[in-house]
């Protein structure tokens, strides 16, 4: 049973649920204007080939045929702004996030592109979605599950609201399986992001409890069990870059 005084370990260690949306929030309010700066800088510029081999799985439709996606703690939009340039005429992006700053963004950077008929940015929480069930032809969701404090709650509503057919996509930082760049990512991670962190945003805490969650989040086979645990199927997952991150997939057939 879930409960609000149940404890997560998933960064922030032993915080109550409840308190940890809270922390998560203040992170995001802290870093949104420089959020898509420090993904460059913190991944040497690969989050955004990670970004586009999730995009390319989605495989939106080329041509007017209507597709609706889903992404979820979609922050400032990145995610869509590459599917909808992948895709056709037909294909709309819901952008959904907890936080207003980082949808603000966002926003302001759809209409800069001339994108803001094809991608809209909703406030919401991903553990209690205001769509209706089967409602979504895709959803994705990018280095934000693990924000989430009741993980499997949020998987189910992402099977809620998609259309039998439809396919889910998570990205997520994994566990590095590569002797030797484990202890390099180690590194980098305490001791080069937080410092990286302060000099960008001005924040080093909210980079280290970002280093923290990595760390404290699920290994990709247990992964895999919860999201086939929210009724989802043939679910699989991809090691990208040794590890760092993983794509896992599951489709609601
Ligand atoms: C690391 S950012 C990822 C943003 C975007 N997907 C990307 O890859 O650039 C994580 C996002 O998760 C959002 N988030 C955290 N908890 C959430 C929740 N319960 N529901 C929806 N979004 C949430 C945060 O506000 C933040 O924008």
């Amino acid at each position: 049973m879930d409960h609000p005084d149940q404890t997560t370990d998933f960064g922030f260690s032993d915080v109550p649920l409840g308190d940890k949306q809270t922390l998560v929030n203040d992170v995001f309010h802290s870093v949104a204007q420089r959020y898509d700066l420090m993904n460059d800088l913190m991944s040497a510029g690969l989050h955004r080939v990670w970004k586009d081999i999730m995009v390319n799985a989605l495989n939106p439709p080329r041509n007017d045929r209507p597709f609706a996606l889903l992404d979820l703690a979609g922050g400032t939009g990145d995610v869509a702004f590459r599917a909808a340039r992948l895709a056709g005429k037909g294909f709309a992006a819901t952008v959904c996030d907890i936080n207003p700053d980082m949808l603000r963004v966002g926003h302001l950077r759809a209409v800069s592109r001339h994108l803001e008929h094809q991608v809209s940015f909703v406030e919401g929480n991903a553990e209690a979605l205001a769509f209706p069930d089967r409602h979504f032809d895709a959803c994705t969701i990018a280095f934000g599950i693990r924000n989430v404090p009741r993980i499997e709650v949020a998987l189910r509503e992402a099977y809620r609201v998609l259309k039998p057919g439809g396919r889910f996509l998570c990205l997520e930082f994994s566990s590095v399986d590569v002797p030797g760049l484990d202890r390099f990512y180690e590194m980098f991670s305490f001791k080069v992001i937080p410092p990286l962190g302060r000099m960008v945003t001005g924040d080093a805490e909210s980079y280290r409890y970002l280093v923290e969650s990595i760390r404290k989040f699920p290994k990709p086979q247990a992964f895999s069990e919860m999201i086939r645990a929210a009724g989802f199927l043939r679910v699989s997952h991809q090691s990208l870059s040794g590890g760092i991150v993983a794509l896992h997939s599951g489709w609601r057939l």
